[in-house]
């Protein structure tokens, strides 16, 4: 990957009222379910970033039509869940794609005949798939993994059978490969979950029609024909939303509102966190006003406030699971001690998050050490004096080092900043027009 380095000076307040980018996880749902899909599926608000990019890349590699329409529209012409696919085989790149990487072997594995191979870049290379090649094969697909675990990745279709599958860490991925499988699975499948994880692909499979049942930790998804689906709508990024709102928290005398942001709750537990710290943050937390396609969304307000250290505990982490970095910065400038535990599914990121948040905070004054699922780290609630992050092509690291440049004392460097570009490519310009009060 090419990399471009920024500078970030200590800068603010941020004031003003923002719109966040679509959200990531929902957009590779939809995009997804639209190429599965025998009608045309409008979608409304698609994320326009590197990451969709690979998956509407993948999608046409496979004979699905994407049609932009402006103004993030897109409308998918679907090659149907059966798929007639006119490519019965070849090579699908991810890109830098966890998501991608994970959900589109679900769909597949059930088409008897195909042979895939999925690869991507040098960080999807180090990420794990053996744990969705484990129930697919328990379903009855072929699959062969480097190593047998890391990609290249190659997918052998069959006529799958339903499975009942307990999964062994709480990963919204690999449940949504399971119950897409399960779609295409004589029987029915069930999936049941150790703590709940964002439920983006069960409120996609109602709005889609399939016959689908929750109760408590168990899901079950029946072999269906067809999607009916017409059109989703993605609502705003609270993952890319969090950038702004920590550094609102961060900077005195910050004041912001975040609008048509996705409340799900499932994907809240940051703001939680961050208020439990000392945030203010006003919104429509309990009870989202309204719902964009099958998804709820709202308005958020937030303003900076003195922080205090927290303890953030398993049961917290998969709701917050792609905030966890923020919290370690927002523990830097607190008052006190901030611990995260339970969080060893950090390591298999896009980067190893733990180790590359402890070290890039380090080498920014932060007084923080590395466990083995976590951080502990220490602040007395003045900032950080600055220096130079590496975000080892992660894309939330690279952001992370953004704010944490404008709220130190000195600035920040940050080696590999175009990473942003892979789920938010207008960060940067956002930012500065927050802390121009635009
Ligand atoms: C995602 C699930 C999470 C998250 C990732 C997106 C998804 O991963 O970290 O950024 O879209 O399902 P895990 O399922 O591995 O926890």
């Amino acid at each position: 990957m090419s990399s471009r380095n920024a500078r970030f000076e200590p800068s603010g307040p941020l004031r003003g009222s923002y719109t966040p980018p679509a959200d990531k996880s929902i957009s590779h749902r939809a995009a997804l379910f639209g190429a599965m899909a025998d009608e045309p599926v409008t979608i409304r608000n698609l994320l326009d970033s590197a990451d969709t990019r690979s998956t509407l890349d993948a999608l046409l590699k496979l004979g699905a039509g994407v049609e932009e329409q402006g103004e993030g529209s897109v409308v998918i012409r679907g090659v149907g869940l059966h798929a007639p696919l006119e490519a019965t085989g070849g090579l699908l790149d991810v890109g830098n794609s966890g998501t991608l990487m994970r959900l589109l072997p679900g769909w597949l594995a059930g088409q008897p005949g195909g042979v895939w191979t999925l690869d991507g870049d040098e960080s999807i290379r180090r990420r794990p798939v053996d744990r969705v090649a484990e129930p697919l094969r328990a379903m009855g697909a072929q699959l062969e993994a480097r190593d047998g675990r890391f990609a290249p990745f190659t997918v052998r279709g069959a006529q799958l059978t339903g499975i009942e599958y307990r999964l062994p860490v709480a990963s919204a991925q690999i449940k949504s490969c399971v119950l897409i499988a399960g779609m295409l699975a004589s029987g029915t499948t069930t999936v049941s979950e150790p703590t709940p994880s964002r439920d983006h692909t069960e409120r996609m499979l109602r709005h889609a029609r399939v016959p689908f049942e929750r109760n408590g930790s168990r899901m079950t998804v029946a072999a269906v024909d067809e999607l009916e689906l017409e059109e989703i709508v993605v609502p705003g990024d609270p993952s890319s939303a969090a950038f702004m709102v920590a550094a609102a928290a961060l900077i005195g005398g910050s004041r912001v509102v975040v609008k048509n942001v996705g409340l799900n709750w499932t994907r809240t537990g940051f703001l939680g966190i961050a208020a439990r710290m000392g945030a203010v943050i006003v919104g429509d937390l309990e009870e989202p006003g309204s719902e964009a396609g099958s998804e709820p969304v709202g308005e958020l307000d937030v303003a900076s406030s003195p922080l205090e250290g927290t303890v953030v505990d398993r049961d917290e982490v998969p709701l917050a699971i792609d905030e966890l970095t923020l919290v370690a910065l927002l523990g830097a400038f607190a008052d006190g001690e901030t611990v995260l535990r339970g969080a060893e599914e950090l390591r298999f990121k896009e980067s190893d998050r733990i180790s590359a948040v402890v070290g890039g905070l380090r080498a920014l004054g932060a007084d923080i050490e590395e466990t083995e699922d976590g951080f502990v780290v220490r602040g007395d609630g003045s900032p950080l004096p600055g220096g130079t992050i590496d975000s080892h092509g992660d894309h939330r690291l690279a952001m992370l080092g953004a704010v944490a440049g404008i709220a130190s004392t000195k600035g920040v460097d940050v080696l590999g900043m175009d990473a942003a570009a892979v789920s938010y490519p207008s960060f940067e310009r956002d930012l500065r027009s927050l802390l121009r009060g635009d």
